[in-house]
Formats: structure tokens, sequence, C-alpha cells
């Protein structure tokens, strides 16, 4: 199987490359301008002749049209990683989803190529509230740049899959944590912490709620859905089913670094952002009857993540104690 990987020098895509290599046969080409992926993340395979990267952006459709010939299976990961910049650019999701994510699909139907696995997200359901989103809830309304390009790369895919006979699996993820994270709040509070240990700005304030599973989960979820999901586009919420507050996860971070009597400051309103959605809760009845579950729970991998960030060993004790 010869697969290719947007994005795959970024968080989830280079934890995907690892585990697509755990197949002797796999050959894997990752395509990423590097914009937030780490070179540290994919250097081990370097060596590896079955592995290919290529330096370059999806917006660059003749490079891409040339770098995808044949492989036989796509993974999608490459998208903007800043959602708030779209306050000050507000093209930035339009090009960086959906005519980068368009690009990737022509560029499969004019190489025949016609799997591909779409990585969306919570932000597709917009802002409503405690409401328990299943895959088929509507009216899909984002609140975000970032969210709506996400909807939009679904339609997209879904589109290029009825018209030219392809195969989508879209997942929708909750906040994906763990080793090789490059955003998301832990990582934001961690490098504060860094800057001043005694200070903490918390963007909001604190209450916003939300589910965050591990990456290891989420990979295996993909895995799982790609065995026993057949259908021409296949939509699945991937989260823990849990769910914890960003005062929570500032409290699970100072702590792992040890800290004591950090002064919370908090930006006020109930939103980190404008576009950001405050309170994310998902019903996750498909994936579990496929038979998926979270192995952790927010809290859990917020702890694992943390230590994975730190460079802490042994997470599974903390973890435990911290219950
Ligand atoms: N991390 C999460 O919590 C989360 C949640 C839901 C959905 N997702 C989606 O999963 C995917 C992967 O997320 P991640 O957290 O690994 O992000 P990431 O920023 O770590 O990885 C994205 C990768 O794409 C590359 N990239 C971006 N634009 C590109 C372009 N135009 N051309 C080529 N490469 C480009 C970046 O350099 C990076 O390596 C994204 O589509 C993201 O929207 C992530």
């Amino acid at each position: 199987m010869k697969y290719f990987v947007t994005g795959g020098a970024g968080f989830i895509g280079s934890t995907m490359v690892d585990k697509l290599f755990e197949d002797k046969d796999a050959e894997v080409t990752v395509f990423d301008n590097f914009c937030s992926g780490q070179m540290t993340y994919i250097d081990k395979h370097l060596e590896n002749k079955k592995f290919k990267l290529v330096k370059g952006d999806l917006l660059n459709l003749p490079l891409l049209k040339e770098s995808i010939k044949n492989h036989d299976f796509v993974y999608h990961f490459a998208a903007n990683p800043d959602i708030a910049k779209a306050m000050v650019e507000t093209d930035l999701d339009l090009r960086l989803g959906v005519i980068a994510t368009y690009n990737l699909v022509e560029a499969m139907r004019v190489n025949n190529l016609n799997k591909i696995v779409y990585t969306s997200g919570s932000g597709v359901y917009g802002d409503v509230g405690y409401t328990e989103t299943a895959e088929d809830f509507g009216p899909l309304l984002p609140s975000s740049m970032y969210g709506a390009s996400k909807l939009g790369a679904e339609g997209i895919i879904s589109a290029f899959c009825h018209m030219f006979e392809m195969q989508a699996w879209i997942f929708r993820f909750a906040n994906v944590v763990g080793r090789n994270q490059t955003h998301g709040v832990a990582y934001d509070f961690i490098r504060k912490l860094k800057e001043n240990p005694n200070k903490l700005l918390i963007l909001g304030d604190g209450t916003q709620s939300k589910s965050y599973v591990h990456v290891d989960d989420v990979i295996a979820a993909v895995q799982l859905v790609l065995e026993k999901s057949k259908n021409k586009v296949n939509v699945y919420n991937v989260a823990s089913g849990d769910y914890i507050t960003v005062k929570e996860i500032a409290d699970i971070v100072t702590k792992e670094m040890g800290l004591s009597n950090v002064k919370y400051e908090y930006s006020g309103g109930d939103r980190g952002w404008k576009g950001d959605v405050p309170i994310v809760r998902f019903n996750l009845d498909k994936i579990h009857i496929l038979g998926w579950k979270a192995k952790y729970s927010s809290k859990d991998s917020v702890v694992f993540s943390t230590r994975e960030m730190l460079g802490i060993k042994n997470m599974e004790n903390s973890a435990h104690i911290l219950k």
C-alpha cells in the first residue's frame, strides 16, 4: 500500500505516519509545507527507502498532481492551525481549507486515486451549547472561518465521491492532544508558564467546557472505522465522551509543572476568541456501536499529553493518582 499524507509533518499526521510504518510493506509520502509541521517529527524515517518527503504547498496544484501519482490511499491532515487568525486574514481558511482540499481531490481524480481520509472537526456543528451533536445534526452553521472551511471541505469531498466514484472517511474530532502537539490550550499554558511561572493568562473566563481525546485513541478510531465502515462517504465523531473546563486544564498543567501559587488572570467573556465555541458536546453512539470507545477520559488525555510535552515518563501511574 502506498500512502500519500498531507500535513504528515504535523501533530496528528506524523503520529499516523509512525502507525502506517508498523506495516512493513507500507510506503509513505509526506506532503507538507512546514508552516506548523516539524522535521523532528518525521526525521526518523528519512533514511527509510519506503519514505518520501515532498516539501510543498497544497495550493501548488501542478506539484500536487505530480507528487500524488502512483499512490493508493490519501490521508488529508494539512490545514490552517491558527483558528483565531481569520480575524485579520479572512480568506486564510478558505485557501488552506477549502481550495487546498479541492486541489487535493482534483489531483486524486486526474491520477485515478479514489480513497481519502479527511480530518474535520466539531467546528462544523457551530455554537449549539449543550446540544449533543450526532453526525446527522443540522442545520450546520459554523461560527468560525475554520469551522466553515471544514464544512466546505467535507462538501467538496462528498461531491467528488458522488461524481467521480471516490470513497471518503470523514472524522469530526474533538480537541486532539498528545506528544508532538503543535498548538492547543495545554500547549499554550506550558509555553506561557515557562516564560512566567508566577502568572497565567487564561483566555475567556475559564469555564469553556470541551472534550479532549488522546492522539493514540484517535489513530485507533480511524483504523477501526476504515476496517468496518464501507459506505461511499463515512462520517464519524471522535471524542472521549466526557468534558473538562479550561480552568481544570490550567490546574493540571500547573500541577504537572510542579508550580504552586500561580495567579490566574482571565481575559474575560465566555469564550477564548471570536469564533471559539465555548461548550462542545458530542453524540458518540455511531462510533460506539461500531466498536470504538476512547481508552482515556478527557482528564487523563490532558494529563498524559501534558506529561508527554514536558518529557515526563510514567504517565499511567500519575493519572491514577490525579483521579
Ligand atoms: N489537533 C486537533 O485538536 C484537531 C481537532 C479537529 C480536527 N483537526 C484537524 O486535524 C488535522 C491535523 O491537525 P494537527 O493538530 O495535526 O495540526 P498541525 O498544524 O500539527 O498539522 C498540520 C500540518 O499541515 C501542514 N500544512 C498546513 N497547511 C499546508 C499546506 N497548504 N500545504 C502543505 N502542508 C500544509 C503543516 O505544516 C502541518 O505539518 C487538521 O486538518 C486539523 O484541522 C485537529
